[in-house]
């Protein structure tokens, strides 16, 4: 994978991967007695998962991948699915961010609902992941000539403007407290 965009994605889901697997540590808190959830972890977590994806990863794959439907690949609709789920994952995001603002301000909330809503959530966002990294990045990879890249990387230049924009500073650090709050949970655990 040479190609720095593509660089840049494959690094990104090994990120959101990692954040996937510290909700998943996290909720467990909600089916064991023995363990207590902590939901300021849970919402750092949420806030994360709902705005970097949305903000800069889908964005830019969303202009990927669009370009790859341009040279007519094998599975456009596989391709098309993936680029509609990014609107849907963005959507239950953000239902599950407001459930778990709610047990935040202790709204009595079914929680073995949520965990089950939040499971599936997990299993969603991982064979979204696994669907771009198993099918459309080797597609991209074999379709894009320089031409397009070229092209990608100026649309990609607008999507981003300032590559030193604070926010994503924000969320560059927000990712490491989570990794590193997990780091520690997972070592006293
Ligand atoms: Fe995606
Ligand atoms: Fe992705």
């Amino acid at each position: 994978m040479n190609n720095p965009i593509l660089q840049r994605l494959n690094a990104d889901h090994k990120h959101i991967a990692k954040v996937m697997y510290c909700l998943r540590a996290q909720i467990k808190g909600f089916d064991d007695p023995d363990m207590e959830p902590n939901i300021s972890q849970i919402m750092d977590i949420l806030d994360f998962i709902s705005t970097f994806p949305e903000r800069w990863h889908h964005p830019v794959e969303d202009v990927v991948f669009r370009k790859l439907m341009e040279k007519n690949p094998p599975h456009p609709e596989q391709i098309r699915a993936v680029l509609r789920e990014h609107e849907d994952l963005e959507r239950i995001t953000q239902e599950l961010k407001t459930a778990f603002e709610r047990v935040a301000m202790d709204i009595a909330v079914p929680i073995a609902h949520l965990y089950k809503t939040t499971t599936i959530y997990l299993s969603r966002q991982m064979l979204h992941l696994d669907a771009e990294e198993s099918v459309l990045f080797p597609l991209v990879e074999d379709y894009l000539e320089e031409d397009d890249w070229a092209d990608v990387e100026e649309e990609v230049d607008r999507v981003f403007g300032d590559p030193d924009d604070l926010a994503k500073q924000e969320y560059d650090h927000l990712l490491s407290s989570i990794l590193n709050f997990d780091a520690h949970f997972s070592s006293t655990d």
